[in-house]
């Protein structure tokens, strides 16, 4: 019999079998790599360099100015959100009105030319979060960011992984605190955790069978 295939074709398509396996083992282990790489996301713990020295651990740690006078966006809606130079001004007009280092702030106040801060946390394009979600639910500030009223700079505090977000999606209790201690940093969980935040999760109606859902982040 006239074969329509080579000698060779049955051979081909054994290994272009054995090969897709291997490719899919390659992509599954590209991906694995790339949500373990920090190149994806922005290294931990590296402080970003910005166009102004603006220091957290002055204006949050001395001199105790409340998140929420430049970031009340996070309370309100999806995003943290970056004050404009108009925010800094509402001090720096009459503070350190000579500092060299705020010539960019003044310069961008009086030609109504945003300044741009570099960015410190990037999660992917196809992720959902939603900042107000996290808030007003109990979790604080410094459980994703870190001690951001220490910080001369910002650094990124947690991975931003998948896996990340769901060590807290599945034991939200481990996390959650009272309304009160969203914006409090470096005190420690209480001993009884587990019990308070298990409370605090039925009393906030959280279901947390739902929270592992893929559509809820990738919708
Ligand atoms: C006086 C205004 C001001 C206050 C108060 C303030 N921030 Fe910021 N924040 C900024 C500015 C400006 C930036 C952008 C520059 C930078 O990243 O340092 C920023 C950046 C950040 C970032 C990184 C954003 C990114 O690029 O991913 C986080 C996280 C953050 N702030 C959290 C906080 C927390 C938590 C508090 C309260 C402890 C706080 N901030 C208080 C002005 C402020
Ligand atoms: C449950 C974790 C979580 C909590 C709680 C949280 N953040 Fe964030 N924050 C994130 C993630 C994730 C990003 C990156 C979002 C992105 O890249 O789109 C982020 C980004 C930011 C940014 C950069 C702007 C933006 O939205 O991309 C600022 C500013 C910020 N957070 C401030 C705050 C402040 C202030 C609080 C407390 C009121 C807070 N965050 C609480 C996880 C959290
Ligand atoms: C609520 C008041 C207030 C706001 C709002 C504020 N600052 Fe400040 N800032 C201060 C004070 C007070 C100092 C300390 C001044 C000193 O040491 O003489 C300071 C110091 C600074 C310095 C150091 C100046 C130097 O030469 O040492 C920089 C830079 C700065 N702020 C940037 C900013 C930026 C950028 C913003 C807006 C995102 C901002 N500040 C918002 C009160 C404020
Ligand atoms: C420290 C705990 C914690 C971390 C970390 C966390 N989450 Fe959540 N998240 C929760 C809890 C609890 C809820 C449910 C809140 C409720 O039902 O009121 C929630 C709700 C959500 C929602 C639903 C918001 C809505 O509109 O209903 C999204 C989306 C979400 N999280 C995305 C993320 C992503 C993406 C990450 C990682 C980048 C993340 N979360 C990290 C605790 C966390
Ligand atoms: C709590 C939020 C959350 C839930 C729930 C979630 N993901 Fe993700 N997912 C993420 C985040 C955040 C990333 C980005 C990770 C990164 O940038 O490294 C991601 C990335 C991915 C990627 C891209 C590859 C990678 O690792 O970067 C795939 C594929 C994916 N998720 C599939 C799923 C599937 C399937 C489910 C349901 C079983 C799911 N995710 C549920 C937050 C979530």
């Amino acid at each position: 019999m006239k074969q329509a295939f080579g000698a060779g074709a049955n051979t081909f398509a054994k290994l272009s079998l054995l090969g897709g396996g291997l490719f899919t083992v390659l992509i599954l282990g590209l991906l694995f790599v790339l949500d373990h790489s920090p190149y994806t996301r922005g290294p931990i713990g590296v402080a970003v360099n910005q166009p102004v020295r603006f220091s957290h651990q002055l204006h949050s740690g001395v001199l105790n100015i409340d998140c929420r006078y430049c970031h009340i966006s996070a309370e309100q809606g999806a995003y943290g959100g970056i004050p404009d130079t108009h925010t800094c001004m509402s001090c720096h007009s009459q503070i350190a009105t000579y500092s060299e280092l705020l010539e960019p702030v003044r310069t961008s106040y009086a030609t109504g030319e945003y300044l741009v801060w570099n960015k410190v946390h990037n999660i992917a394009q196809h992720v959902y979060f939603n900042h107000s979600a996290h808030v007003n639910a109990g979790f604080a500030c410094e459980t994703c960011h870190g001690r951001v009223d220490q910080m001369p700079l910002v650094w990124q505090h947690q991975s931003m992984t998948m896996s990340w977000c769901l060590e807290c999606h599945r034991e939200p209790e481990r996390f959650i605190r009272t309304y009160d201690q969203v914006y409090t940093f470096g005190e420690p969980a209480p001993e009884n955790q587990i019990d308070v935040g298990l409370q605090l999760v039925a009393a906030q109606g959280i279901d947390v069978s739902r929270l592992s859902n893929c559509s809820i982040c990738h919708r």
